[in-house]
């Protein structure tokens, strides 16, 4: 019989992808050195070889997040993957979990951990600002939760939370901490064993210009404990901690299959974690804070408005702004994307609609993007539409 659904014809076209400068939010570009590793030969996942490799991306993201953690690994999914792993592994239904929410990541933190059927309640504080010690004591005092989550790097807003004392104040409070760290790791620095975080993650798209889809995660013994010591099974079989620390070699059982982990993902996030390695995490704070810095000195020599008023508040990976009254954010984005062949972004979540973002991460990070970018953006003030109020 005939086919129902005939042979595609853009299939039969080549592949199309425009060369662009990422400077949004993530992903950011991969430089060739990773392209290089992703596009090696595929070994099995069970090979030793293979084992070897996770060995040493669990060595480079005990380095990046600065931990011993033995329970230390990449998800095999994005940024939200690790959100929900950590979550689903650490909360089980009915308690009481806190959500530090100001920006995009406590939303989301809030959305999987309702879906868990745990008792949420939030902390909330507008876009732009972060938590003070003695607001998270006040919330923790009042509601008692099993779990406190903050965002180090709040990509929504371009703000960076201070970390010192949380976790000792969580610890007080019987409580553990979940860090989100996607857009800052590598970009500003975090010391996962000295600030007492329980649970931290980030993403591989970000500092460490990998392709998005492999997540770094580490837990703490006392987040260890809880997990394994849970009354009902995690809800996932994915994201289940218990398979992937036996799949990573975090046990002391033999390596079993448990799924069929993104080869080629696992190649570039080890590059990724070399670079670092290489460059040294104390470089790649401090040239991504000089250009962050660089970048908005030039914007506020634009006449433009930075969307964090402290200076140690911004996060040197993303960087807000406001544009002046009259202009239309998607023009001006489209305009930049259309005439310069760069990506900058708008907000996300509470932050939509009202600032514009520029990411320097990694890779991506130098002077000679910040003039690239800046150049486009006088161009846009210049050439789009302002309207008359
Ligand atoms: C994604 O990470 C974003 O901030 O848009």
């Amino acid at each position: 019989s005939q086919l129902l659904v005939p042979s595609p014809a853009v299939l039969q076209q080549p592949l199309a992808v425009p060369d662009r400068l990422l400077l949004g939010p993530g992903p950011s570009n991969v430089p060739p050195r990773i392209l290089a590793a992703g596009g090696r030969q595929l070994i099995g996942h069970l090979h030793k070889e293979m084992f070897q490799i996770m060995d040493e991306i669990k060595l480079g993201i005990q380095y990046a997040f600065q931990t011993q953690n033995p329970l230390t690994l990449a998800i095999s999914g994005p940024g939200h993957c690790a959100m929900e792993a950590a979550l689903l592994n650490a909360v089980e239904a009915g308690e009481v979990v806190l959500m530090g929410v100001n920006g995009m990541w406590g939303e989301r933190a809030t959305d999987i951990s309702k879906r868990l059927g745990a008792d949420v309640r939030q902390l909330v504080k507008p876009p732009g600002e972060y938590f003070a010690l003695q607001e998270v004591e006040q919330a923790l005092d009042q509601h008692k939760p099993s779990l406190f989550f903050i965002t180090h790097g709040e990509s929504s807003s371009g703000v960076l939370q201070p970390l010192d004392g949380l976790g000792e104040l969580c610890h007080r409070y019987e409580c553990l901490l979940l860090v989100d760290s996607v857009a800052s790791l590598g970009g500003a620095p975090i010391f996962m064993d000295h600030q007492d975080i329980d649970i931290l993650y980030s993403g591989s798209q970000k500092v460490l210009n990998a392709p998005p889809g492999c997540s770094p995660i580490s837990f703490s013994e006392r987040a260890r404990k809880k997990i394994f010591n849970r009354k009902m099974m995690p809800p996932s079989f994915s994201l289940d901690m218990g398979w992937l620390a036996n799949y990573w070699g975090c046990d002391d059982k033999p390596r079993a299959y448990h799924h069929t982990a993104p080869i080629n993902g696992f190649f570039s996030l080890r590059e990724g974690l070399a670079i670092l390695a290489e460059q040294g995490l104390e470089n790649s704070w401090k040239h991504h804070k000089e250009n962050s810095v660089y970048l908005c000195e030039g914007l506020q020599q634009l006449g433009l408005q930075l969307f964090v008023k402290e200076q140690e508040a911004r996060l040197p990976t993303i960087t807000t702004f406001v544009l002046p009254e009259g202009y239309d954010l998607q023009e001006v984005i489209a305009f930049i994307m259309n005439k310069h062949a760069i990506e900058i972004s708008g907000g996300l979540g509470p932050s939509a609609g009202k600032i514009l973002r520029i990411g320097l991460m990694g890779y991506n990070s130098t002077k000679f993007n910040v003039d690239r970018v800046l150049h486009a953006l006088k161009d846009a003030l210049q050439h789009c539409h302002k309207n008359k109020l």
